[in-house]
This record gives structure tokens, sequence and C-alpha cells, in this order.
């Protein structure tokens, strides 16, 4: 097992590291900056003409990547929600021949999203899977499917897979954008050269991180609080899930705005809030950032160099200038270095955490 971690004391620092790499595989031959359009040639020409509406279904990680997917479609103007699959038996919305499905797994095996895959289908919804991995069972019920190349992921927490998920349904979201909408959206201009040059960005970022120093500050905090607007919101959500099933500590991700309708309660000088900044409405998540360092709390801004957040923090996580639709992206990158380290310096086993399993094959 130790072969396989290569220079890295954990699987989960290494899958953290390899993303520059699984994320240049994800995007390899997907994106056509020649004439500006994406082409994603997994899919025929028109496969998403029709398309109305798009219900995500996923859970974990999985489900954040599915409601950044969701959100960044909402804002390319195609009406969608991501589901919690547990909970699609139960509360899924009306399903007609214009609706596509899609199943966010990296296993392509967890109970819950199989199931309310199947209920999709039997209710007539086109459906398709994005995984991991080439012949798992959602793989291989789904109407279409959409491989993120993410290459083999042995830590039970998820980091490149989630990556890989939330580039390959940006793409995804801009193809049926256009498809369905019949031009292409308006960012394209903008989001395919920070697609090609994401790689690259995040190498450096993971030699520049101080996520490490950060950690050793606050690594005996008494909760963890992560604020984001936007896209910024299922990256807190993700910051928050990571810190929590490798540190075993209290933390919870939040909308931003959200923070002074009842999060504030909790928040202390012991309470440290990571607030994530990927430009949009930043100036407001500042204001609920600067609430929360009003009544003590630590604040942690992921950001670029530059951003007015920097001055007002306690601390500075930085990323690289990029698009919006990315800029999350980044920033979770620096939140899995502050929750791996965190738990290293916590002592946890990081790669297996108590009670939990990489994959879930029980509802
Ligand atoms: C388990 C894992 C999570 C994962 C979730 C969904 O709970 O511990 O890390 O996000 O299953 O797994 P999937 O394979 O469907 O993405």
């Amino acid at each position: 097992e130790q072969a396989g971690k290569g220079e890295y004391d954990h699987f989960m620092l290494k899958e953290i590291n390899e993303q520059p790499t699984s994320l240049a595989q994800a995007l390899e031959g997907r994106i056509d900056p020649l004439n500006g359009r994406i082409a994603l040639s997994d899919f025929e020409p028109g496969t998403f003409d029709g398309v109305d509406s798009v219900q995500f279904i996923a859970c974990g990680t999985s489900y954040h990547a599915a409601l950044y997917g969701s959100l960044a479609l909402n804002q390319a103007g195609v009406h969608s929600t991501a589901l919690l699959a547990n909970e699609y038996s139960v509360s899924a919305p009306p399903i007609d021949d214009d609706t596509l499905v899609i199943a966010v797994t990296q296993s392509g095996e967890t109970a819950d999203t199989l199931n309310a895959l199947r209920r999709a289908a039997a209710e007539g919804a086109r459906t398709l899977t994005v995984t991991n991995v080439v012949g798992s069972t959602a793989a291989r019920e789904a109407d279409d499917t959409l491989f993120i190349r993410a290459g083999p992921e042995i830590g039970v927490a998820a980091t490149k897979t989630f990556s890989s998920q939330a580039v390959m349904l940006t793409l995804l979201g801009q193809r049926i954008a256009d498809d369905s909408r019949g031009e292409p959206p308006a960012d394209l201009e903008s989001l395919l050269p920070a697609l090609e040059s994401m790689p690259g960005k995040i190498d450096d970022l993971l030699e520049y991180s101080t996520a490490e120093a950060i950690a050793d500050r606050y690594s005996r905090s008494e909760a963890y609080f992560f604020i984001g607007r936007g896209l910024g919101f299922p990256v807190a959500l993700e910051g928050a899930l990571k810190f929590k099933e490798i540190t075993y500590e209290h933390a919870e991700g939040f909308a931003s705005g959200e923070l002074k309708h009842g999060p504030l309660a909790l928040v202390t000088p012991e309470t440290p809030v990571f607030a994530i900044f990927t430009g949009q409405e930043d100036e407001k998540t500042l204001k609920n950032a600067e609430e929360a360092q009003t009544r003590g709390a630590p604040v942690v801004a992921v950001c670029p160099d530059g951003h007015p957040a920097v001055e007002v923090a306690d601390e500075h996580l930085r990323i690289p200038d990029t698009d919006p639709d990315l800029a999350g992206l980044v920033a979770n990158v620096q939140l899995q270095l502050v929750s791996y380290h965190a738990a290293d310096l916590l002592d946890r086993p990081i790669d297996k955490p108590r009670n939990l399993a990489k994959s879930v094959t029980v509802e």
C-alpha cells in the first residue's frame, strides 16, 4: 500500500496533488478553443435538443458537484435542480419527456443514486450518468454516460473526483444550454481559456499554498464554518464535509447570506470562518464575513491577491485569478489542503475515516 502512495504519507494528499493531471485528462479533447464552441464529442450534435429542464441526483461529495453543476446550468439559462438521491423517492419534482435526469456518482454503485436513477427512468425521463468508473452499474443503466477520467481514488474522502466532476458538469451544462437553447452561452470566450489554464493554475497553487500554516493555527478550535455565495455555496458545503469527514471536528457550510439567519448564533472567537470569494457578489460575502469577525471569529479569506477581502480578513488563502465559473473549484483545493493538514495535526486516520465507506451500496 505504501508503494501506491509514492512520496506521500496518505492517498488523500497524493490525490489532491494529482488534480492538475486528472483535470487535464478530463478536459483532453473535450474543448475546442479554435472555433470557440464546446465540442464535448462524447455526445452527438443535438443530443440535448429539446431538453427543457434538468434534475441532478447524487449523494455526499457528488451531491456538492451536482449542486455546482445545477447552479451553473441555471446561470446558463436552463432550468435545473439538484436533489439528494436518498430524498428523491419522496420528493422528486415532476418529470416529462423533456426532462433530463443526471446521476452524478464517482463509483457508479451508490444504492441511493441507483434507486433514484431507476425511478426517473421508469417515469420516462432521459437519463445520463456522470461517473469515474467505466462499466459501473450507473454507467450501464443510463441512456448516456460522461466519464470524468480521474483515475482510481483510494482515499475515502473524495478530492480529485470532485474537481473533475464539477469541471465536467460545467462543460456539460454549457453544451446542454447550447443544444437546448440554440445559442452558445455568453461567457464561453472567458470560460474556455480558463478551463485550459486550470490544471497549470492548480499546479502553482499546490506549490504556494499556506494551508498547512492555517491548519496549524486553528486546528484546536471549537468549530469551523465555511461560507460562499453562488458557485461558492456548494464549495462551502464541500469544504465543511471534507473537514468533518477526516478531522472529526464540527464543521458546517452555509450560503454566505444565510449566516445572519441563524448560524451567526454559533459564531465565537473559537470558530474560524472560511469565506470563499468567487467573483459573484463578493462585496456581499465580505459583509457577511465581517459580521462574523465583529463577533470575534477569525476570518480566512479564500480569494486572489489584491482582492478587497485580503485587507479585511485575519488570514488569506490565495487562489489564482480565474473565471467566476471556476474560481470555487480552485478555492476548493485550498480547503482540501486545510482539511488534510488539520486532520494530520490531530493525528486522525486520514485515508479511512471511522464509520465511513468509499461506496455505500445499501439504502
Ligand atoms: C460515500 C463516500 C462519499 C461519496 C458518497 C457518494 O458516502 O464516503 O465520499 O461522496 O458515498 O459516492 P458516489 O460514488 O456515488 O460518488
